[in-house]
């Protein structure tokens, strides 16, 4: 079995965002219930009934989202944590700097390509995490890889990263350079498996949907997939910035080449948007666009949403 909890559902910066006065942060802000806030981008998972989780990134937010969830609690001894390890999608802010927020001398394990564990390596904020009981492995892309538990134990899951279509970390983009310097490690979808057969995937940065990637999440029963955007010039349109989707590595939910439409031949999965834009207007409850999404078979994660496979 899996247990899976979305942690945070929004994209860099949350929902609301600190500096951002939009329509949906306005609402959020005020409290509508129709706009709840989400936290940034993370998920729990546990193969073995929560003896062990894992987040899958660890968001700027990772304190708060600990606070709000229960199972994530110390719950032997004077210190302890059911989080024995981090599985990164990239090397993103939203995504690394929950690292720091697990730096009070527990053990744990980190995932990440070997091109991201180089780039967190080089930057020596993360000496702060005690190598001598913080391991960092390699996860090879196309390889299924047994997580392993500080303790020792067995933790029942099993990894498999894949390159996507995307780009290097905001933070380390070169200008002279083609993709700003991407490399096929820099961004990575992930397919989580149980020993007892059970798998989701996770990919919630993908800047396209290319024919092999289709393939892999043929015949998957649930999919956590990257929502940032519902149209690709979203933040332009808005006046919230001067990047469109696809400059930062990401599908818009939309469009001809967008998420729905790429999905469409993917049917029977369960099909969940999250890394999700404050500036998306499918983050809240009673826009067109939130019901086009779920008229296409598609959910819209909440901070606390828990699925069991
Ligand atoms: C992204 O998803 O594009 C990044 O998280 C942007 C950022 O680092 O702020
Ligand atoms: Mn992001
Ligand atoms: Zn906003």
């Amino acid at each position: 079995m899996l247990r899976i909890i979305v942690l945070g559902a929004g994209a860099g910066g949350g929902f609301p965002q600190w500096n951002c006065n939009c329509a949906n942060c306005r609402r959020a802000r005020a409290g509508d219930p129709l706009a709840p806030p989400r936290t940034q981008s993370s998920l729990a998972v546990s193969a073995d009934d929560g003896a062990h989780w894992y987040l899958l990134n660890a968001s700027p937010d990772l304190r708060q989202q600990i606070a709000q969830s229960p199972l994530l609690h110390p719950k032997v001894g004077l210190r302890h944590s059911p989080i024995s390890g981090v599985i990164l999608t990239n090397a993103d802010v939203d995504h690394v700097a929950g690292l720091l927020t697990m730096r009070e001398a527990q053990p744990f394990v980190i995932y990440a390509t070997p091109r991201v564990l180089e780039v967190l390596k080089a930057n020596a904020i993360f000496n702060i995490l005690d190598s001598s009981i913080v391991s960092w492995q390699p996860l090879t892309p196309d390889r299924s890889t047994k997580v392993q538990a500080p303790d020792g134990c067995t933790s029942g899951l099993n990894v498999k990263a894949f390159p996507l279509p995307g780009k290097v970390a905001l933070w380390l983009e070169n200008p002279r350079r083609p993709n700003f310097g991407s490399t096929a490690e820099d961004t990575v979808g992930l397919e989580l498996s149980s020993i007892d057969g059970k798998r989701f995937f996770y990919l919630p940065g993908c800047a396209a949907m290319p024919p092999h990637i289709a393939d892999r999440l043929r015949g998957a029963e649930l999919v956590f997939f990257d929502g940032t955007t519902y149209t690709d010039d979203e933040m332009i349109a808005c006046r919230l910035g001067n990047k469109a989707a696809s400059r930062m590595g990401h599908m818009s939910v939309s469009g001809a080449e967008g998420t729905i439409a790429s999905f469409a031949p993917l049917s029977g999965a369960r099909k969940i948007f999250v890394h999700i834009n404050n500036s998306n207007p499918i983050l809240v409850a009673d826009s067109p666009e939130r019901k086009a999404v779920e008229a296409a078979g598609w959910e819209v994660a909440i901070d606390g949403l828990e699925v069991n496979l």
